[in-house]
């Protein structure tokens, strides 16, 4: 398996979220993630699933992680729970990791099994929305990215939010998902 964490985060400050919403809506952003995780397998947190309208994605299977003991989802035959990240260890099919903040960085810290291959950066430069909440952000996985990972891509400019593919380094990454990723990061949503 291949695994591909794809985010957006506003620039400078890596937020991702406040509270449980995403403080902007570039619908070019939204159409490039559907377009990448259709028909995929996502894992996501518990926060972040609630977060989706009707606590779904359409035709994607999604993976949840939580430690809420017997969590119920909204559709037992595409959605799957998970108490413990090491259960991801031997999956078969590629998986996307989806956020938020505290699952991207159990992923990135749980050892080289379990660490992204591919990261999608995309970095929001415009104006955030002042809601009320906790601000969430990713910094320490940028940390990790700038440090561990290689950019393998331009950055690629669509209102006014920057993409680009980052690898890890000393991986072998699998050319069909990177070929998929660039097709997708490249033209214009
Ligand atoms: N901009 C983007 O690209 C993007 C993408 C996705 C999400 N988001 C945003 O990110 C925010 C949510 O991020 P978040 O970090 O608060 O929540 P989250 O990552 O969505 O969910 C965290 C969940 O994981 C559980 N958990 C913690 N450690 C665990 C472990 N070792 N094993 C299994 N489960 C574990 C937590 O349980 P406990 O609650 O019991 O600790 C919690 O339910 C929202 O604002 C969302 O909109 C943004």
């Amino acid at each position: 398996m291949t695994k591909i964490a794809i985010w957006c985060r506003h620039d400078g400050d890596n937020i991702i979220g406040i509270g449980p919403k995403i403080p902007w809506h570039i619908p070019s952003d939204f159409r490039r993630f559907r377009k990448i995780t259709e028909g995929c397998d996502l894992v996501v947190g518990e926060k972040t699933y609630e977060s989706f309208p009707n606590r779904t994605l359409p035709n994607r299977n999604l993976h949840i992680l939580t430690l809420t003991p017997n969590y119920e989802v909204s559709d037992k035959a595409h959605h799957f729970v998970y108490g413990d990240i090491n259960q991801f260890k031997e999956f078969e099919a590629d998986l996307y990791i989806c956020g938020g903040a505290t699952i991207y960085k159990l992923f990135m810290t749980s050892g080289e099994k379990l660490m992204p291959d591919v990261i999608v950066d995309s970095r929001y430069c415009g104006e955030i929305e002042q809601l009320d909440g906790p601000q969430i952000n990713i910094t320490p996985c940028i940390e990790i990215m700038t440090k561990t990972y290689r950019k393998i891509s331009p950055d690629y400019e669509q209102e006014n939010v920057y993409t680009s593919l980052w690898v890890k380094k000393g991986n072998f990454v699998e050319q069909s998902v990177l070929k998929k990723l660039v097709n997708i990061i490249s033209i214009n949503n």
